[in-house]
């Protein structure tokens, strides 16, 4: 069994990417899966999502390829969950990737030699520390973007849509696109419905379940809980349940 890498990335902040990564990584470690997640993100918000200690391992990782990559994997108080930090230094590893002229190849290469130990390996990114997200799409076997169901949305979609194809094309990139999640739905408002209809009109089939609006989701991620343990019976953790099963039964 090989890890499949997943990467959660979108142009646009707060449209769920970073509670995407860490509710599907804990939904996957519940299905008994073993779940790395990896935060690319400078702002580091998988490590108080999860109560764990933000300081910084993927900078290390980054900066130092060479070095074993186990010494930054903190474990999440979570059976099956274990995590990889970010914090602001992140945003210096990005320049130094860069200095250095890395490959695209360079987070795959990276985590590829953890292929063995998990089942799933998850990243969430940030658009804002550039050379990181391309690199980190590039190792993934499979792409989920998140995308906020409102006016507007389907213009970082497009940018999103198009760096893919260009990694493909240009970078030789072999993953897929797990699909586009469209997320803070509500059905009460018109702009969420028609934004979701013309998600299904571009996308098709490529558009997953909507994850309802929810401020249980934002309360949880506040408290250091997923919502599998905040609000277990909660729609939101049933809709991030049922995409754990679309990764799982995709992947
Ligand atoms: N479906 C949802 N309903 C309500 N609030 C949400 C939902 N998804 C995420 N949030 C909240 O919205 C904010 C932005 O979400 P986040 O996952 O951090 O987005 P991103 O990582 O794309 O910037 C956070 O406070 C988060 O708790
Ligand atoms: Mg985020």
């Amino acid at each position: 069994m090989t890890a499949k890498i997943i990467a959660i990335a979108n142009q646009k902040g707060g449209v769920g990417k970073t509670t995407t990564a860490v509710t599907v990584a804990h939904a996957l470690a519940l299905r008994e899966r073993r779940v790395l997640l990896a935060d690319f993100d400078p702002q580091g918000q998988c490590a108080t999502s999860l109560a764990v200690n933000p300081e910084g391992g993927v900078f290390n990782v980054l900066v130092n390829p060479v070095s074993d990559i186990h010494q930054w994997i903190r474990e999440t108080g979570r059976t099956g969950l274990d995590l990889i930090p970010g914090d602001r230094s992140t945003a210096t590893a990005q320049i130094v990737i860069n200095a250095e002229n890395r490959s695209i190849g360079t987070i795959r290469q990276i985590f590829r030699m953890l292929s063995k130990e998990y089942d799933y390996i998850i990243f969430d990114t940030a658009p804002s520390v550039g050379g990181i997200q391309e690199r980190a799409i590039y190792a993934s076997d499979l792409t989920l973007v998140p995308t906020a169901t409102e006016f507007l949305s389907m213009d970082g979609l497009a940018q999103m849509m198009e760096l893919l194809s260009t990694l493909r094309k240009e970078a030789g990139w072999s993953g897929e696109l797990l699909g586009i999640l469209p997320t803070f739905y509500d059905e009460q408002t018109s702009e969420s419905k028609k934004s979701l209809e013309d998600l299904r009109t571009g996308f098709g089939e490529g558009v997953l379940p909507p994850i309802h609006r929810a401020t249980v989701l934002r309360e949880c991620a506040a408290e250091g809980k997923t919502i599998f343990e905040f609000a277990p019976a909660s729609r939101a953790s049933n809709e991030y349940d049922e995409l754990a099963r679309i990764v799982v039964k995709r992947s």
